[in-house]
Protein backbone atom coordinates (compact mmCIF):
# COMPACT_ATOMS: atom_id res chain seq x y z
CA UNK A 1 0.00 0.00 0.00
CA UNK A 2 1.25 3.34 -0.33
CA UNK A 3 2.89 5.73 2.59
CA UNK A 4 0.04 8.04 2.00
CA UNK A 5 -3.32 5.86 2.80
CA UNK A 6 -4.69 6.58 6.11
CA UNK A 7 -6.20 3.29 8.10
CA UNK A 8 -9.73 2.65 9.48
CA UNK A 9 -10.26 -0.34 11.24
CA UNK A 10 -13.21 -1.96 12.63
CA UNK A 11 -13.55 -3.85 15.33
CA UNK A 12 -16.41 -6.52 14.71
CA UNK A 13 -16.68 -6.39 11.12
CA UNK A 14 -19.65 -8.89 10.05
CA UNK A 15 -21.67 -8.38 6.98
CA UNK A 16 -23.98 -5.86 8.49
CA UNK A 17 -22.75 -2.40 10.14
CA UNK A 18 -19.22 -3.51 10.40
CA UNK A 19 -18.36 -4.55 7.09
CA UNK A 20 -20.66 -1.97 5.55
CA UNK A 21 -18.41 0.60 6.90
CA UNK A 22 -15.18 -0.90 6.12
CA UNK A 23 -16.57 -0.81 2.73
CA UNK A 24 -17.39 2.95 2.92
CA UNK A 25 -14.25 3.69 3.91
CA UNK A 26 -12.49 1.97 1.73
CA UNK A 27 -14.37 3.03 -1.09
CA UNK A 28 -13.13 7.17 0.38
CA UNK A 29 -9.66 5.97 0.35
CA UNK A 30 -8.78 4.33 3.53
CA UNK A 31 -7.19 1.05 4.03
CA UNK A 32 -9.55 -0.74 5.32
CA UNK A 33 -9.17 -3.34 8.63
CA UNK A 34 -11.81 -6.20 9.34
CA UNK A 35 -11.44 -7.71 12.37
CA UNK A 36 -14.18 -10.55 13.41
CA UNK A 37 -14.35 -13.33 16.09
CA UNK A 38 -14.72 -16.58 13.76
CA UNK A 39 -16.21 -16.82 10.36
CA UNK A 40 -12.79 -16.80 8.26
CA UNK A 41 -15.18 -17.20 5.43
CA UNK A 42 -16.85 -14.13 5.74
CA UNK A 43 -14.01 -12.48 6.43
CA UNK A 44 -12.27 -13.22 3.38
CA UNK A 45 -15.60 -12.35 0.88
CA UNK A 46 -15.74 -8.74 2.80
CA UNK A 47 -12.47 -8.09 2.04
CA UNK A 48 -12.36 -9.49 -1.69
CA UNK A 49 -15.41 -7.43 -2.14
CA UNK A 50 -13.25 -4.24 -1.00
CA UNK A 51 -10.31 -5.70 -3.05
CA UNK A 52 -12.57 -6.50 -5.96
CA UNK A 53 -13.47 -2.78 -6.33
CA UNK A 54 -10.62 -1.05 -6.54
CA UNK A 55 -10.14 -0.87 -2.75
CA UNK A 56 -7.36 -1.52 -0.12
CA UNK A 57 -8.76 -4.28 2.60
CA UNK A 58 -7.16 -6.76 5.13
CA UNK A 59 -8.61 -9.32 7.02
CA UNK A 60 -7.80 -10.32 10.79
CA UNK A 61 -9.71 -13.26 12.77
CA UNK A 62 -9.18 -12.40 16.77
CA UNK A 63 -11.54 -13.08 19.93
CA UNK A 64 -11.76 -9.30 20.95
CA UNK A 65 -12.50 -10.66 24.52
CA UNK A 66 -9.46 -12.65 25.31
CA UNK A 67 -6.48 -10.82 26.31
CA UNK A 68 -3.91 -8.33 24.91
CA UNK A 69 -6.16 -9.06 21.22
CA UNK A 70 -7.00 -5.79 20.81
CA UNK A 71 -3.60 -3.83 21.92
CA UNK A 72 -1.72 -6.35 19.65
CA UNK A 73 -4.41 -5.45 16.75
CA UNK A 74 -3.28 -1.97 17.12
CA UNK A 75 0.31 -2.42 17.71
CA UNK A 76 0.67 -4.21 14.37
CA UNK A 77 -1.35 -1.87 12.05
CA UNK A 78 0.67 0.87 13.22
CA UNK A 79 3.76 -0.94 12.89
CA UNK A 80 2.76 -2.87 9.61
CA UNK A 81 -0.15 -0.82 7.43
CA UNK A 82 -0.25 2.73 8.82
CA UNK A 83 -1.33 5.05 11.87
CA UNK A 84 -4.81 4.16 12.06
CA UNK A 85 -7.08 7.57 11.89
CA UNK A 86 -10.31 6.26 12.40
CA UNK A 87 -11.42 2.88 14.25
CA UNK A 88 -15.38 1.85 14.76
CA UNK A 89 -15.91 -0.36 17.70
CA UNK A 90 -18.36 -2.28 17.00
CA UNK A 91 -18.91 -5.17 19.41
CA UNK A 92 -22.77 -5.56 20.81
CA UNK A 93 -23.26 -7.62 23.98
CA UNK A 94 -26.58 -8.62 23.18
CA UNK A 95 -27.62 -11.84 24.32
CA UNK A 96 -31.40 -12.40 23.68
CA UNK A 97 -33.73 -11.71 26.34
CA UNK A 98 -32.52 -13.43 29.52
CA UNK A 99 -34.50 -13.50 33.01
CA UNK A 100 -32.11 -12.15 35.73
CA UNK A 101 -32.23 -15.78 37.47
CA UNK A 102 -31.41 -17.22 34.07
CA UNK A 103 -28.11 -14.66 33.05
CA UNK A 104 -25.46 -16.41 34.87
CA UNK A 105 -22.52 -14.49 36.22
CA UNK A 106 -20.16 -15.50 33.13
CA UNK A 107 -22.59 -13.95 30.70
CA UNK A 108 -22.95 -10.74 32.47
CA UNK A 109 -19.74 -10.53 32.69
CA UNK A 110 -18.92 -11.47 29.46
CA UNK A 111 -21.40 -8.50 28.14
CA UNK A 112 -19.31 -5.90 30.04
CA UNK A 113 -16.07 -7.61 29.01
CA UNK A 114 -16.93 -7.31 24.94
CA UNK A 115 -19.80 -4.13 25.25
CA UNK A 116 -17.46 -1.54 27.86
CA UNK A 117 -14.07 -3.30 28.50
CA UNK A 118 -13.45 -3.50 25.35
CA UNK A 119 -13.72 -0.32 24.50
CA UNK A 120 -11.54 0.78 27.18
CA UNK A 121 -8.59 -1.00 26.11
CA UNK A 122 -8.85 -0.50 22.64
CA UNK A 123 -9.44 3.54 24.16
CA UNK A 124 -6.40 3.15 26.42
CA UNK A 125 -4.26 1.80 23.76
CA UNK A 126 -4.86 3.74 20.59
CA UNK A 127 -6.30 7.31 21.50
CA UNK A 128 -2.42 8.57 23.25
CA UNK A 129 -1.19 7.80 19.91
CA UNK A 130 -4.36 9.48 17.70
CA UNK A 131 -3.50 12.79 20.70
CA UNK A 132 0.07 12.32 19.65
CA UNK A 133 -0.66 12.87 15.73
CA UNK A 134 -3.60 15.49 16.77
CA UNK A 135 -6.40 13.54 15.06
CA UNK A 136 -8.32 10.81 14.96
CA UNK A 137 -11.70 9.34 15.54
CA UNK A 138 -13.08 6.56 17.44
CA UNK A 139 -16.96 5.94 16.36
CA UNK A 140 -18.85 3.62 18.25
CA UNK A 141 -21.73 1.57 17.61
CA UNK A 142 -24.60 1.25 20.15
CA UNK A 143 -28.17 0.08 20.92
CA UNK A 144 -30.89 1.29 22.29
CA UNK A 145 -29.88 -0.56 25.40
CA UNK A 146 -27.52 1.92 26.10
CA UNK A 147 -29.93 4.38 26.94
CA UNK A 148 -32.95 1.96 28.19
CA UNK A 149 -33.12 -0.71 30.53
CA UNK A 150 -35.04 -3.24 29.91
CA UNK A 151 -36.92 -6.64 31.48
CA UNK A 152 -34.65 -9.36 30.34
CA UNK A 153 -31.57 -7.15 29.22
CA UNK A 154 -29.53 -7.01 32.35
CA UNK A 155 -26.58 -7.66 31.05
CA UNK A 156 -26.78 -5.69 27.56
CA UNK A 157 -28.21 -3.03 29.17
CA UNK A 158 -25.75 -2.54 31.60
CA UNK A 159 -22.55 -2.99 29.29
CA UNK A 160 -24.27 -0.97 26.59
CA UNK A 161 -25.16 2.23 29.22
CA UNK A 162 -21.68 1.59 30.53
CA UNK A 163 -20.16 2.65 27.33
CA UNK A 164 -22.04 5.00 26.57
CA UNK A 165 -21.04 6.89 29.82
CA UNK A 166 -17.25 5.90 28.75
CA UNK A 167 -17.49 7.39 25.63
CA UNK A 168 -18.63 10.57 27.40
CA UNK A 169 -15.57 10.04 29.32
CA UNK A 170 -13.26 9.71 26.12
CA UNK A 171 -14.64 12.66 24.81
CA UNK A 172 -14.23 15.03 27.31
CA UNK A 173 -10.67 14.35 28.20
CA UNK A 174 -9.74 13.62 24.19
CA UNK A 175 -11.98 15.85 22.14
CA UNK A 176 -9.57 19.30 23.04
CA UNK A 177 -6.77 16.63 21.74
CA UNK A 178 -8.07 16.63 18.28
CA UNK A 179 -9.79 13.11 18.92
CA UNK A 180 -13.13 12.89 17.90
CA UNK A 181 -16.09 10.42 19.75
CA UNK A 182 -19.01 9.81 18.25
CA UNK A 183 -21.74 7.34 19.97
CA UNK A 184 -24.48 6.06 17.36
CA UNK A 185 -27.35 4.83 19.25
CA UNK A 186 -28.98 2.65 16.92
CA UNK A 187 -32.38 2.63 17.95
CA UNK A 188 -33.65 -0.01 15.77
CA UNK A 189 -33.22 -3.27 13.89
CA UNK A 190 -30.40 -3.83 11.57
CA UNK A 191 -30.35 -5.81 8.35
CA UNK A 192 -27.79 -7.54 9.85
CA UNK A 193 -26.84 -11.28 8.63
CA UNK A 194 -24.48 -12.06 11.06
CA UNK A 195 -26.15 -10.92 14.43
CA UNK A 196 -29.80 -10.30 14.53
CA UNK A 197 -29.75 -13.09 11.39
CA UNK A 198 -28.41 -15.49 13.77
CA UNK A 199 -30.57 -14.65 16.19
CA UNK A 200 -33.59 -14.74 14.50
CA UNK A 201 -32.48 -17.79 12.41
CA UNK A 202 -35.35 -18.88 9.91
CA UNK A 203 -37.85 -16.31 11.17
CA UNK A 204 -35.01 -13.45 9.84
CA UNK A 205 -36.53 -12.96 6.35
CA UNK A 206 -40.46 -13.22 7.68
CA UNK A 207 -39.25 -10.65 10.15
CA UNK A 208 -37.99 -8.44 7.50
CA UNK A 209 -41.19 -8.69 5.43
CA UNK A 210 -43.47 -7.58 8.53
CA UNK A 211 -41.17 -4.49 9.25
CA UNK A 212 -42.07 -3.71 6.23
CA UNK A 213 -40.25 -1.77 3.11
CA UNK A 214 -37.20 0.28 4.43
CA UNK A 215 -38.48 -0.61 7.80
CA UNK A 216 -35.01 -2.35 8.75
CA UNK A 217 -31.92 -0.40 9.00
CA UNK A 218 -29.70 -0.33 5.91
CA UNK A 219 -26.45 -1.03 6.90
CA UNK A 220 -25.10 0.57 3.65
CA UNK A 221 -27.12 3.70 4.28
CA UNK A 222 -25.90 3.77 7.96
CA UNK A 223 -22.42 3.71 6.49
CA UNK A 224 -22.68 7.18 5.13
CA UNK A 225 -23.46 8.69 8.55
CA UNK A 226 -20.22 6.69 9.49
CA UNK A 227 -17.92 8.49 7.17
CA UNK A 228 -20.33 12.08 7.66
CA UNK A 229 -19.50 11.36 11.71
CA UNK A 230 -15.22 11.10 11.09
CA UNK A 231 -14.87 13.53 8.47
CA UNK A 232 -16.87 16.71 10.41
CA UNK A 233 -15.30 19.79 10.61
CA UNK A 234 -13.70 20.30 14.67
CA UNK A 235 -15.87 23.24 14.68
CA UNK A 236 -18.87 21.24 14.50
CA UNK A 237 -18.16 17.27 15.77
CA UNK A 238 -21.63 15.68 16.72
CA UNK A 239 -20.87 13.37 20.42
CA UNK A 240 -23.75 11.74 20.17
CA UNK A 241 -26.71 10.49 17.05
CA UNK A 242 -29.21 8.40 17.38
CA UNK A 243 -31.15 6.48 14.56
CA UNK A 244 -34.19 4.27 13.24
CA UNK A 245 -36.45 3.28 10.68
CA UNK A 246 -39.22 5.39 10.01
CA UNK A 247 -41.58 3.36 10.89
CA UNK A 248 -40.02 2.73 14.85
CA UNK A 249 -41.06 4.64 17.64
CA UNK A 250 -38.15 6.62 19.14
CA UNK A 251 -36.88 5.11 22.46
CA UNK A 252 -38.00 7.89 24.50
CA UNK A 253 -41.05 7.32 23.61
CA UNK A 254 -41.90 3.60 23.60
CA UNK A 255 -44.66 1.97 25.94
CA UNK A 256 -46.60 5.50 25.71
CA UNK A 257 -48.92 5.92 28.92
CA UNK A 258 -52.48 5.24 27.83
CA UNK A 259 -54.46 7.97 26.44
CA UNK A 260 -55.15 10.90 28.94
CA UNK A 261 -58.61 10.73 29.84
CA UNK A 262 -58.93 14.72 30.28
CA UNK A 263 -63.24 13.85 30.87
CA UNK A 264 -62.13 12.64 34.43
CA UNK A 265 -60.03 15.56 35.58
N1 LIG B 1 -28.17 -5.91 14.27
C1 LIG B 1 -29.06 -5.13 14.86
O1 LIG B 1 -30.27 -5.24 14.64
C2 LIG B 1 -28.57 -4.07 15.82
C3 LIG B 1 -29.52 -3.21 16.40
C4 LIG B 1 -29.09 -2.21 17.27
C5 LIG B 1 -27.73 -2.07 17.53
N2 LIG B 1 -26.83 -2.93 16.95
C6 LIG B 1 -25.42 -2.76 17.28
O2 LIG B 1 -24.66 -2.93 16.09
C7 LIG B 1 -23.39 -3.52 16.40
C8 LIG B 1 -23.19 -4.76 15.57
O3 LIG B 1 -23.43 -4.48 14.21
P1 LIG B 1 -24.22 -5.54 13.31
O4 LIG B 1 -25.35 -6.12 14.11
O5 LIG B 1 -24.54 -4.92 12.03
O6 LIG B 1 -23.17 -6.72 13.16
P2 LIG B 1 -22.03 -6.98 12.05
O7 LIG B 1 -21.23 -5.77 11.82
O8 LIG B 1 -22.62 -7.65 10.87
O9 LIG B 1 -21.15 -8.09 12.79
C9 LIG B 1 -20.53 -7.92 14.01
C10 LIG B 1 -19.46 -8.98 14.13
O10 LIG B 1 -18.84 -8.88 15.40
C11 LIG B 1 -18.08 -10.05 15.54
N3 LIG B 1 -17.80 -10.38 16.94
C12 LIG B 1 -18.65 -10.80 17.90
N4 LIG B 1 -17.98 -11.08 19.03
C13 LIG B 1 -16.67 -10.83 18.77
C14 LIG B 1 -15.48 -10.95 19.51
N5 LIG B 1 -15.49 -11.42 20.77
N6 LIG B 1 -14.30 -10.61 18.93
C15 LIG B 1 -14.27 -10.15 17.64
N7 LIG B 1 -15.37 -10.05 16.87
C16 LIG B 1 -16.56 -10.38 17.43
C17 LIG B 1 -18.89 -11.19 14.89
O11 LIG B 1 -17.96 -11.93 14.11
P3 LIG B 1 -18.15 -13.49 13.73
O12 LIG B 1 -19.44 -13.56 12.95
O13 LIG B 1 -16.95 -13.79 12.89
O14 LIG B 1 -18.19 -14.27 15.02
C18 LIG B 1 -19.95 -10.43 14.07
O15 LIG B 1 -20.04 -10.89 12.78
C19 LIG B 1 -23.41 -3.79 17.90
O16 LIG B 1 -22.75 -2.77 18.57
C20 LIG B 1 -24.89 -3.79 18.25
O17 LIG B 1 -25.12 -3.41 19.59
C21 LIG B 1 -27.21 -3.91 16.10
Amino acid sequence: MSDSKKVFLVIGAGAGIGGHAAKRFAEGGYHAVLARRSDAEGLERLVGEIRDSGGEASGKLLDASLPDSIEDLVDDIERGIGPIESVLYNLGAQIGNRPLTDTPLRTFELGWRLGCFGLFRLAQCLLPRMAERGSGSLLVTSATAAVRGNAGQHSHAAAMGGRRMLCQTLNAEYAPKGVHVAHIVVDGSVDAPDTLGKLLGDRFEAYKQAKGEEGVIDPGVLADTYWHLAHQPRNCWTHEIDVRPFTDTPWWNDNPPAAIDTKSR
